[in-house]
């Protein structure tokens, strides 16, 4: 079969990689791809959220699967698009990735179901919202409920930085659209964790679970990033625990999409705080989390074809999903300056001659310039390794790393730390 994977991200290397390893699959194609991408796939020069000429492609080319990494082409109506051409597609349809792209959607839909969240008030003028923060405790966090691009979320720790904030959202549109209308919420202490889960609009199947490293520097310093490593399973969180997500956050949130009418086809990704309380609901993804894909497919052992095809046609509940018994650690390299302004261009070097079995190098922002792999992203390169321990995994994973190397390379030095640390404790 054909496939087209859409999306040029790390998380896109990890799908193309995982679904070149389906002795279904005979070609793949991917749009727009990166230089990494290019190894396994055939690049198609079409932007990830040109719906039409993305229809239009595979149409063509007669793609019998297509699997989109990013949220832009779910928001856009890219599963609704090409189901209409009787195209199969793995993705929600943009009424259900409204879970995503809109945070007030998300937080009255959790409240409507009863789904543990933060508490939370959402405001579409700007005057109500400053009146708000005379009555209310800090720290809070202010929310864009449009897609942001990870820019939308901000944690503000007293009164004048939240009006700044409100302001620059809703009266300057910083953020354009997405930021006119927002979500002030109760700020969540605790671990913070990915649930993702496959989804076929009659049940939902947990994905092992992952932690992603948000903050830019190790030790959890610095601003927030789209994240800076993972690793997968996450032991300190225990079997009973997972179940009880499993009837307190997944089956609900299964439920109250049919409630509303939407079947959900696609990954549904919870981002999870572990408070005190109970894990609450940070928000709702419609698709792999990026880098959590990038440690959590590796463990995959099922065909991912099978499993997305096995979503697509609502027989999920009869596919024995398997998971390898290893462990997975993503460390994310990324140019001087990221999350803010970066510099571009800067060769990268020691990409050669690196086996599957030392680990597996996954491209995001690269580029090809004369034949010379160059910088050209925030994030660069995703690094995983396997191990049967955790602690083997990451060690794997950073020997990898020494020997990649670019002017202003930065990554932080303790991907997966915590995890050994809490599960020791
Ligand atoms: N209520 C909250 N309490 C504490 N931290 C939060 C809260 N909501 C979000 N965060 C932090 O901000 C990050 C980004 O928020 P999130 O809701 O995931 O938005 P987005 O991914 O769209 O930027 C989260 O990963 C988390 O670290
Ligand atoms: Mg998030």
């Amino acid at each position: 079969m054909k496939v087209l994977v859409i999306g040029s991200g790390g998380r896109e290397h990890a799908l193309v990689w995982k679904l070149s390893q389906s002795k279904q699959v005979k070609r793949i194609y991917a749009a727009p791809g990166n230089p990494g991408i290019a190894r396994l796939a055939e690049l198609v020069d079409i932007s990830a959220e040109a719906v039409p000429e993305l229809a239009r492609f595979a149409s063509g080319k007669g793609i019998d699967l297509t699997v989109v990494g990013p949220e832009a082409p779910m928001a856009a109506g890219i599963a609704d698009a090409f189901e209409k051409e009787g195209l199969k597609i793995l993705g929600p349809s943009q009424k259900a990735a409204q879970l995503e792209y809109s945070k007030v959607f998300a937080k009255n839909f959790m409240h409507k179901y009863h789904i543990p969240t933060a508490s939370y008030e959402t405001f579409v003028d700007c005057e109500p919202a400053l009146q708000f923060l005379k009555s209310v405790s800090f720290p809070l966090v202010i929310k864009a409920s449009g897609l942001a691009a990870g820019k939308g979320a901000v944690i503000v720790n007293y009164r004048e930085e939240a009006q700044t904030v409100l302001k620059q959202m809703m009266v300057e549109k910083a953020l354009g659209k997405s930021g006119e209308e927002v979500v002030i919420e109760e700020y969540l202490d605790g671990e913070e964790i990915s649930l993702m889960a496959f989804c076929d609009g009659k049940s939902i199947v947990p994905m092992v679970l992952s932690q992603d490293h948000k903050k830019v520097f190790s030790g959890d310093e610095g601003p927030n990033t789209g994240g800076m490593g993972t690793y997968a399973p996450v032991d300190f969180v225990s079997d009973k625990e997972i179940e009880r997500m499993q009837e307190k956050i997944l089956q609900p949130t299964l439920d109250g999409l049919l409630q509303e009418g939407i079947e959900y086809k696609g990954i549904i990704y919870a981002g999870l705080m572990l408070t005190s309380a109970g894990p609450k609901v940070l928000e709702y993804n419609c698709r792999f989390g990026d880098p959590e894909a990038q440690s959590v497919l590796p463990l995959l052992e099922t065909d991912l074809v099978e499993v997305c095809e096995a979503m697509i046609e609502g027989r999920l509940s009869r596919l024995e999903i398997e998971w390898n018994k290893s462990y997975a650690t993503c460390v994310v390299l990324a140019s001087a300056g990221y999350p803010g302004p970066y510099e571009k261009g800067k060769e990268i070097h020691g990409l050669e001659e690196v086996s599957e079995n030392e680990g597996m190098i996954f491209h995001a922002g690269t580029k090809l310039v004369n034949g010379i792999l160059v910088t050209a992203g925030g994030r660069v390169l995703g690094i995983t390794a396997l191990g049967e321990t955790l602690d083997k995994s990451i060690e794997k994973a950073y020997r990898l790393v020494d020997r990649i190397h670019f002017e202003g390379m930065q990554y932080r030095n303790d991907i997966g730390r915590k995890g050994v640390l809490r599960t020791n404790a």
